[in-house]
């Protein structure tokens, strides 16, 4: 996701810009820019980089002049961090700007239909397009042409546009991105978000989707794509600065857990096309997917998690053997590799050291290497073979969530087209199990929507000592992640085993009143997890369960049953880790711990 400011008014456009700017950095740092119109023309400054290289370039922005202005932060996409690809974007005769955050899908076919008509583009990104679409479409009245452009693009998009002939006039338009209008004294503005403006107004207007947005120095409207004017009620903010970066969450975990039913749309959506899978980015054709006999995933913490999944997915559907393993172990034991295998390297940040080595030492012995990674233009990615990026735009907080949730998003679109090339999984398989991925964010959605029961629940366990997690195959695995969530947060001690695994030693530490979270989402294996819990329940645990709506068998073996919607199995992951994520979180809230930046960890391992 990226950072979107605009101004018109009294006041000079850029100091405006570059200071909203610096509020949104959270949102994506890679390159900056911003266009300003001083009456008669545009002018575009841009540059890789933080928001800084571009403070320098433009002098705090005195170098450009001009009352009305967009201005961007990027966090890239399509197309690395780069001065040719920051933002914003114009027409080849600089009469139009646009500066975008979201994901044109369909912006590979729209480019090559430009390319067609004489158009050339300069850059590698998705939101060029739009410029040149504008400029195809513009006859001299804006609102006319930037409506006939949203009938042509599919995808998420906010949008601020400048028109060199219209110099007392800017435009923003919004679709699935969010996007804020703010009507201040000597002013009005767009922003991403609120922390951009709150210092200028805290009267704001929240733009709908498909609505388009004019804003002037004393006067806004607002229009729908039928070009009928709406009416439109401001809201006034009452949040504080620091409040106003989270958006109103009391942390970026939190936030960044809400949007995770977006992360794991925008992961999968531009990859799902005409009811089929679209996955170039491999850069590898049937015939060699056809080819790979074996599989390795390295990877460290939670992106360790979600190859551990990925194991039990890509088994499950494509017949592969997976061997799944972390990065520090894989770097340093000569590992024995089989020739016609495929080394994918799951990461974050894409510059965790030992992910990062693992990588180097696969490519050395001569394997390709497919990175599933969530910053684009990072060590990984540039020295991956190919990448399939997880597009949860930046994350904040430590402890990961969005950017986990996306990576099994990922990991289930490979195992998917693996299947698919293989003849593994027939058509009416594949059919069902695409609904089921394209189901998952409404899904999540509904399980955040259970925070506060959740909340109630942890608030039990703020004072524990030990707390464990077990599960068979896939609840294993989330079990993992679940674990890891509450330790790194709250400090409480936490260990994840696999169910069947208690009974030879572990089960020695149980006592009366200690919590077992108990994962149960895998049909075959409801009965033989029963066993287990019942196991740990004769030694005096509480048994927390967290299963499939209508596994009612579950309730005689718990204490307390959080229900996930029915979704295939090899999916349930995906929607199994939201209570677990929310439980951990509010365990350490309830401990007054620093959620967000907890003690002992960076975000991003860049040492061994
Ligand atoms: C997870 O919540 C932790 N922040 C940590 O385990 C993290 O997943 C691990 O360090 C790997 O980071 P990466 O995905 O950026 O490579």
């Amino acid at each position: 996701m990226c950072g979107i400011v605009g101004y018109i008014g009294e006041r000079q456009a850029a100091p405006i810009i570059l200071d909203g700017l610096s509020k949104l950095e959270y949102r994506g740092y890679d390159s900056a820019g911003m266009a300003v119109c001083d009456g008669n023309r545009i002018r575009i400054k841009k540059a890789a980089g933080r928001l800084k290289v571009l403070e320098n370039l433009t002098h705090g922005g005195e170098t450009m002049e001009g009352c009305s202005g967009i201005g961007h932060t990027r966090w890239a996409t399509h197309g690395a961090p780069s001065g040719v690809n920051a933002h914003p974007h114009g027409n080849s005769a600089g009469t139009i700007a646009v500066v975008h955050n979201g994901i044109i899908e369909n912006y590979i076919h729209l480019r090559k239909k430009m390319i067609e008509r004489g158009y050339e583009f300069v850059s590698e990104t998705d939101t060029e397009v739009l410029a040149h679409l504008l400029d195809y479409y513009y006859k001299g009245d804006p609102l006319a042409a930037i409506i006939k452009v949203l009938h042509r693009v599919e995808g998420s998009y906010a949008l601020g546009i400048l028109f060199a002939d219209h110099p007392d006039e800017i435009y923003a338009v919004r679709k699935d991105s969010p996007l804020i209008v703010g009507k201040g004294t000597d002013g009005c503005f767009i922003a991403s978000d609120v922390p951009a403006i709150l210092k200028y107004t805290r009267t704001v207007y929240y733009v709908e989707n498909q609505e388009v947005a004019r804003l002037k120095r004393d006067d806004l409207r607002f229009y729908s794509v039928d070009e009928e004017e709406l009416e439109k009620e401001p809201v006034q903010i009452d949040w504080d600065a620091d409040a106003a970066e989270k958006a109103g969450y009391d942390h970026f975990m939190l936030k960044e857990m809400y949007e995770q039913p977006k992360t794991v749309a925008d992961t999968v959506s531009p990859r799902i096309q005409g009811g089929d899978l679209a996955l170039e980015e491999l850069k590898m054709s049937d015939g060699e997917l056809m080819g790979i006999r074996k599989i390795y995933i390295v990877a460290c913490g939670s992106a360790y998690h979600a190859g551990v999944t990925g194991k039990y997915v890509i088994e499950g559907l494509a017949r592969i053997a997976v061997e799944v393993e972390v990065a520090s172990e894989f770097r340093y034991r000569d590992p024995i590799m089989e020739e016609g295998g495929m080394v994918i390297v799951i990461s974050q940040s894409g510059e965790t050291a030992d992910s990062l080595a693992a990588l180097r030492e696969a490519k050395a012995r001569g394997f390709k290497v497919l990175g599933i990674v969530n910053v684009v233009g990072s060590s990984i990615a540039r020295e991956a073979d190919s990448v399939l990026y997880t597009w949860a735009g930046p994350e904040i907080a430590v402890a990961t969530t969005k950017a986990y949730s996306a990576q099994l998003a990922a990991l289930y679109l490979l195992a998917m087209k693996l299947a698919k090339v293989r003849g593994t999984i027939g058509e009416a398989e594949f059919r069902s199990l695409l609904s089921d991925l394209e189901r998952l964010p409404d899904q999540i959605e509904l399980l955040l929507s259970h925070k506060n029961k959740i909340q109630h629940f942890a608030n039990r366990y703020i004072g524990a000592r030990d707390i464990f997690f077990m599960g068979r195959g896939l609840d294993y695995a989330i079990s993992l992640e679940g674990s890891l969530k509450l330790k790194e947060i709250s400090y409480i001690h936490s260990e994840a085993y696999a169910a069947g695994e208690l009974k030879h030693g572990t089960i020695s530490l149980i006592e009366d009143g200690t919590l077992v979270v108990a994962v149960s989402t895998q049909p075959k294996l409801y009965q033989k997890t029963i066993s287990n819990m019942v196991e740990v329940k004769a030694r005096g645990a509480f048994v927390m369960a967290v299963t499939c709506e209508g596994n009612r068998a579950i309730e005689k073996a718990s204490d307390y049953v959080i229900y996930i919607p029915a979704t295939n199995p090899l999916f349930a992951n995906s929607l199994a880790i939201i209570p677990l994520q929310l439980f951990g979180y509010y365990v350490a809230v309830g401990r007054g711990c620093d959620v967000d930046k907890p003690r002992n960890l960076a975000k991003s391992v860049t040492v061994e």
